[in-house]
């Protein structure tokens, strides 16, 4: 097939980290390696100037993060290389869970001097749960750090994974002399007057070569690290790819990324080492990227990204085969055919129509309001039905109140468009309509995006009163809720089809619930699609 080799040489990986370690610099580096912008600076300014490429809306640029996650794509050493930004910022939504969904592999990025963190935490869970491969960059080495060794196992510890170093540290901080490439056998120089403005070049050298390892790094350094390997290599993880694929073993980066240190190594090693966009499932079937024509899954749905447009963009993931513009494809849940219309892609900075995608590429086009997230397009003729794109619960509540009833429609509407992309789920409070509402949300951050676009976008103000509920449940089919026995700060409400669900304060009180009312089952939300 002519397009196998455009699809080999894909790869298309999530980049994940707890807010500040060092994602956007990294992923600036990228580019700048793959010579798809000129100068670092360019994607993230100085402080208080970010300009981080997804900065379209202006609740972003306002608060200085990145709320919707961003698709880049650049060329690097015959590679197409996509990568999916997740919002960096302390804020959580389900659009960073989906973003991974999409994702073949992961990078995370670590602060050297911190180790893992909340966010990693979840983030890295998630990635487990997929079982996709896991690359690890411990950033910051030029700062103070913890030890190497100690990170590695903090890592092998908490997530039950191997780790495998690839490049090793020559100290930190004010010692930080460089990065030592093991297999390689070079290394990396700091010269600290140099900040990245450069691509380093690696020198190779023997370390046994005590001359002119010394004279690189000094006899201090010299003598550290040579101990440092023969450690490692008697004692770490066998590389094994295998492994690696399935997400049990962690290759193992060391660097900086605000000075180049470690990056290209990165970048060489990760991709021989990741995976070609992989098979997904369609109704328990593999569908082989490669062998079968057009397909994809709609992972998110974002409105109004052009606010002179005012139009939704449907994100796709490429599973299979070549896409082409203008042809028709088929809309399996609907059973209608479709055109693909705009298809647009990020390359770098900028937002280009497109004429041609492969698989593992990300394509968004423009929704006319028929695709819902997890939808499948494919050739027509084929049924292919990729696995849902699962839910998550919401942890965060708040009831929302209209307080103009001049405006009740768009209000309706705006809350019910937004919830459709996802960001946002809305539940009806007992004998209440769409005038007062419960709303949902996994991250706080998504109260706000929801206000900002209420306002912005329909026009709407409304009241907002926070819940300290954070747990929810569904009722199985057939329970009345209103014959429960339940606590008084249980909430009760429904879906928008019309399923009753309970909203919890704490633990205790599902455990109150279900031991007053025997054979009472509660469902965890993400179980119910
Ligand atoms: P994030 O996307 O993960 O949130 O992190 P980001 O790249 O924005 O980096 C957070 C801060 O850490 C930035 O500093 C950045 O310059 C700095 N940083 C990133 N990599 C390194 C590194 O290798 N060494 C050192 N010393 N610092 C690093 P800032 O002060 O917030 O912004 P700025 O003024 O530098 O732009």
């Amino acid at each position: 097939m002519n397009y196998e080799n455009e699809i080999r040489r894909r790869r298309t990986f999530a980049i994940i980290s707890h807010p500040d370690a060092g994602k956007t610099t990294l992923t600036e580096k990228f580019l700048l390696y793959g010579g798809a912008i000129q100068s670092a600076g360019s994607v993230k300014g100085k402080q208080g100037d970010r300009h981080a490429t997804s900065d379209w809306m202006e609740i972003e640029k306002k608060r200085g993060i990145s709320v919707t996650s961003s698709v880049l794509q650049f060329e690097y050493d015959g590679y197409c290389v996509n990568i999916l930004d997740t919002p960096g910022h302390q804020d959580f939504s389900e659009d960073t869970y989906r973003t991974l969904m999409a994702a073949d592999s992961a990078v995370m990025v670590i602060d050297a001097a911190k180790g893992i963190e909340p966010q990693t935490r979840k983030l890295f869970r998630v990635c487990a749960l997929r079982g996709i491969p896991i690359f690890t960059f411990i950033n910051k080495l030029d700062r103070e750090a913890r030890d190497p060794f100690d990170l590695l196992d903090e890592l092998e510890k908490e997530f039950g994974i191997g780790t495998y170093p690839v490049n090793w540290p020559i100290g930190c901080g004010r010692d930080f002399r460089g990065v030592f490439d093991r297999q390689k056998r070079c290394v990396e120089v700091f010269d600290e007057f140099h900040r990245g403005r450069e691509r380093l070049q690696a020198i190779e050298c023997d370390l046994t070569d005590v001359e002119k390892m010394d004279g690189l790094i000094g006899p201090y350094a010299r003598k550290n690290l040579t101990e440092q390997v023969e450690l490692l290599d008697a004692a770490s993880y066998e590389f094994d790819i295998e492994q690696v694929r399935k997400g049990k073993l962690s290759p193992v980066f060391f660097g900086s990324a605000l000075n180049n240190f470690g990056v290209e190594t990165f970048l060489q090693n990760f991709l021989k080492m990741s995976p070609s966009p992989l098979p997904h499932l369609s109704e328990g079937v593999e569908i082989d990227p490669v062998e079968e024509g057009f397909s994809a899954f709609v992972f998110k749905i974002q409105a109004n990204m052009n606010k002179a447009h005012r139009d939704r963009i449907a994100f796709f993931r490429i599973c299979s085969g070549k896409f082409e513009r203008g042809r028709e494809y088929r809309h399996v849940r609907s059973g209608k055919n479709v055109k693909l219309s705009q298809p647009q892609q990020m390359m770098a900075q900028e937002r280009e129509v497109i004429d041609e995608a492969y698989a593992g590429d990300i394509i968004g086009v423009f929704d006319p309001g028929i695709y819902s997230i997890g939808d499948t397009v494919c050739e027509v003729g084929r049924e292919i039905r990729y696995a849902g794109i699962p839910t998550f619960a919401p942890e965060h509540f708040a009831v929302v109140e209209q307080i103009d009833s001049m405006k009740r429609k768009q209000f309706a509407k705006g809350m019910e468009q937004i919830a459709e992309e996802g960001a946002i789920r809305i539940f009806l409070e007992p004998g209440m309509g769409m005038e007062r509402v419960t709303v949902g949300v996994v991250g706080v951050l998504q109260f706000d995006v929801l206000e900002f676009r209420m306002e912005s976008e329909y026009g709407v103000k409304y009241r907002r009163s926070d819940l300290p509920h954070t747990l929810i449940r569904y009722l199985p089919e057939g329970v009345d809720p209103t014959t429960l026995k339940l606590m008084q700060s249980t909430r009760r409400v429904t879906d928008l089809k019309g399923r009753n669900l309970l909203i919890f304060t704490a633990d205790y009180e599902i455990r109150w619930a279900e031991e007053k009312n025997p054979g009472l089952s509660l469902i965890e939300f993400d179980q119910v699609t």
